[in-house]
């Protein structure tokens, strides 16, 4: 990230999605030891699926040589990660969630970074002294899936801040910023201050947003609090918290909202908002 401009770009924000992905996200949550049948099987099926494409819609030449010209630039702008997450993901992890219990987990997303600050149950974000944006305190308790308060669970969040950018992947913002990790006391209980996060645009001046405007779609996401909850013996989930009436949660570019994931924070007279919402934790 020391090669990135000093001005945000979006495209910078994709780009170094793809370092990320390389130092250790990919590493935490593990790669498959795959079988010879099992790439013959899927890859074969994923070949066929694009062959059945170009016959069905007459695919030209012109329009091979575009894609082809298209993905040669999205690995070299270093946006593969940022692609999959936003159109792939949401998809891999509903096939993953058919047989899991708990909190509904959705897309990880590409601005993860692990090895952020500890917090007790009870603590503020770190966040600039000026940090723009409204309050919010997200309280609540982790459970297991028989009701048990679990102590000790660790909640590692991450969110933009309110010009849309993640910290890690804007050079603006300081290294943790928005980020950290709570851990739960002895009654399972958590209360996070932080401010509520804003819709923004998956990044358009690169591949993936060149590919976006092609087609005429939107490249926004809703506004949305990402989490991995975990704890020793139990699943990790993996999943976001959306805001009702908020804009693109019924048009999330990355299809990754769900309803049981959505929030309608209070606003208190001293124009601070609040939410309570559980996770519960299924044994590994
Ligand atoms: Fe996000």
């Amino acid at each position: 990230m020391t090669t990135m401009k000093q001005s945000p770009t979006a495209s910078d924000a994709g780009s170094s999605a793809t370092a990320s992905f390389r130092a250790g996200s990919a590493a935490a949550f593990g790669e498959a030891q795959t079988s010879t049948e099992r790439v013959n099987t899927v890859v074969r099926a994923v070949l066929d699926a694009v062959h059945a494409v170009i016959r069905d819609h007459q695919v030209t030449y012109p329009e091979f040589q575009a894609a082809k010209r298209w993905l040669m630039d999205l690995g070299e702008g270093g946006e593969w990660p940022l692609f999959l997450d936003v159109f792939v993901e949401h998809v891999v992890e509903e096939v993953a969630a058919r047989s899991q219990q708990g909190t509904p987990g959705t897309i990880l997303g590409p601005y993860y970074l692990p090895d952020q600050k500890r917090l007790p149950a009870v603590a503020a974000l770190p966040a600039r002294p000026d940090e723009p944006g409204s309050t919010w305190v997200l309280s609540g308790q982790v459970r297991d899936v028989d009701g048990n308060p679990v102590a000790g669970a660790e909640l590692d969040v991450w969110q933009n801040s309110a010009d849309g950018f993640y910290s890690g992947f804007a050079p603006h913002l300081p290294d943790g910023n928005l980020r950290g990790v709570i851990v739960t006391g002895d009654d399972g209980r958590f209360e996070i201050t932080t401010i509520l996060p804003v819709p923004y645009q998956v990044p358009t001046d690169g591949p993936t947003g060149e590919l976006i405007a092609a087609a005429g779609w939107h490249p926004w996401r809703p506004a949305h609090l990402h989490l991995l909850v975990r704890a020793s013996e139990h699943r990790t989930i993996t999943t976001q918290l959306y805001f009702s009436g908020g804009r693109y949660v019924d048009d999330d570019v990355a299809h990754a909202t769900k309803a049981e994931l959505i929030l309608d924070p209070e606003k208190l007279p001293d124009g601070t908002y609040r939410s309570e919402y559980d996770f519960v934790l299924e044994r590994d």
